[in-house]
């Protein structure tokens, strides 16, 4: 008998493991609502963590053993209910179970060749999605891992339609000695799309924003004058449908009717806002999308997928495949009756997605994807009628979508010192781990921003964040 080799050895691991790793997930998941959703001591937790790299190892199930109490001890609760920072989603259970199988399969959707379950899956949702959003069925769609890197596909397909223009093919000549690619927007452009434009040799600093406030709103006659200044000249114009400190949203049709009437490519980021079409109440902000050219929407927001999931959708699917060019003889041919998914976005080899968002739309339809928006927004109203009837907080905005904008105000002070307080509070929050939210800013003033984006959110859940705010405030 010769020695054992490493397949038997890790075959027989395998096998004790998956019946430890069955009792750990249904455990880890069953206590999603009761896990902190920050772990207060995680610095100190961490502070010896770091080791030089084992020889040996210990083995599979004391590493997994020691994963689970990192993260029991030291990690984020944001699957849990009380996640209310950035804009975080939860994970509907069909979409978690199939996330779970993605991986267990290591099913990769580069092309369908590969896993045509998975790729042929990732075209069905991509439709589905398509329809629930009222865009084209004919555009073109590829997930990517957020909005970041859907912003970046569709602005990349922006770009390469701007070279095209001007006669050039960007992705084959690069930009060097072409004209500055004008890009206009408002003050509530967000922060990826400023890096994007950053990496795709515009730069942060040549984008023109047309506010009106401080807030960052955009200034229609301003822009609209901006817009006859190109004189013809091809321009990408950027259209924010859902800004992070207040869910609010450009003026989105007339933004995209008066870019139609110039030469533009017109983007929308609609990374949350876009989840606005879903439901009858708050499908008007974010009517006339399907005028524009290319949109974002992520998926571990609102559709609540697990991270990381975001899909571009763009009118032209030539562009996407000029654009992100993927050819070697040992590649297939890209095809858009079958798409070779990393041959028209920025990832070629790529996990399979498409497995939970495949998985959510089927379990649940269109319906189930508006009671799940429906349920936050109503969690918004009632947590911001809250904030309005309780002394010493102070509602900030009339919430249009699922984040409201409001301070803690025990009277008597300036704005500058309750900026201070505020500022001050954020940061006991966070310490306390109850809750995970963060401050942000409206025009100078310094606000918390709630986004409720999880369908396990509850109103006792929203009625101990404000009474987390009063003791915490009070301290
Ligand atoms: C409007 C908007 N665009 C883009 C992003 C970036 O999303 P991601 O972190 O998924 O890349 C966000 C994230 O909050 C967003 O709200």
């Amino acid at each position: 008998m010769g020695q054992r080799g490493l397949g038997e050895e890790f075959r027989d691991e395998l096998d004790a493991l998956v019946e430890s790793l069955a009792a750990n997930l249904t455990d880890v998941i069953r206590r999603t609502d009761e896990r902190l959703a920050l772990q207060p001591n995680a610095e100190q937790v961490l502070q010896n963590f770091k080791e030089p790299l084992p020889l040996e190892g210990c083995g599979a199930q004391a590493a997994i053993d020691r994963l689970i109490e990192l993260n029991e001890t030291a990690g984020g609760n944001t699957a849990g209910p009380k996640a209310f920072h950035f804009v975080i989603g939860g994970s509907t259970p069909a979409a978690l179970a199939a996330d779970l199988l993605a991986t267990a399969y290591d099913a990769i959707t580069y092309t369908w060749v590969l896993s045509p379950a998975g790729v042929e899956m990732e075209m069905q949702a991509l439709d589905w999605l398509k329809e629930i959003f009222e865009l084209p069925p004919e555009w073109s769609g590829v997930m990517v891992t957020g909005a970041t890197m859907a912003n970046f596909v569709c602005l990349a397909a922006g770009r390469q339609w701007w070279g095209e223009q001007h006669g050039l093919d960007v992705s084959e000549t690069g930009l060097s000695g072409a004209p500055q690619m004008p890009v206009l927007t408002s003050g509530f452009i967000h922060a990826s799309t400023l890096k994007v434009l950053a990496v795709q040799g515009v730069g942060r600093g040549n984008i023109q924003r047309f506010e009106k406030d401080d807030f960052g709103r955009l200034d229609l006659n301003a822009f609209a004058a901006g817009l006859e200044a190109l004189n013809g000249e091809p321009a990408l114009v950027i259209v924010n449908a859902g800004e992070v400190n207040a869910g609010e949203f450009d003026p989105v049709k007339e933004m995209i009717e008066l870019s139609r009437q110039h030469n533009c490519w017109v983007h929308v980021d609609g990374a949350f806002g876009l989840f606005a079409k879903v439901s009858p109440r708050t499908a008007h902000f974010v009517e006339g999308i399907e005028k524009a050219d290319s949109a974002t929407v992520d998926g571990h927001k609102w559709l609540n997928v697990p991270y990381d999931s975001g899909y571009a959708f763009v009118r032209d699917y030539g562009l996407m495949a000029r654009a992100f060019r993927y050819s070697a003889d040992y590649l297939p041919e890209e095809n858009s009756a079958r798409p070779t998914f990393g041959a028209i976005g920025p990832e070629s080899s790529r996990r399979a997605r498409s497995f939970a968002v495949w998985a959510t739309l089927k379990a649940y339809g269109r319906r189930g994807q508006q009671r799940l928006v429906e349920h936050c927004l109503d969690i918004a109203v009632y947590f911001a009628e809250r904030v309005r009837t309780t002394e010493h907080l102070e509602l900030m905005n009339d919430p249009k979508l699922n984040i409201v904008a409001f301070r803690y105000n025990p009277g008597g002070m300036s704005d500058e010192q309750l900026d201070e307080l505020n500022e001050n509070l954020g940061a006991r929050v966070i310490a306390d781990g109850r809750f995970l939210v963060g401050t942000s800013k409206i025009g100078a003033r310094t606000i918390f921003r709630p986004a409720f984006s999880n369908w396990r959110t509850r109103q006792e859940d929203v009625d101990e964040f404000a009474a987390v705010i009063l003791e915490l405030g009070q301290t």
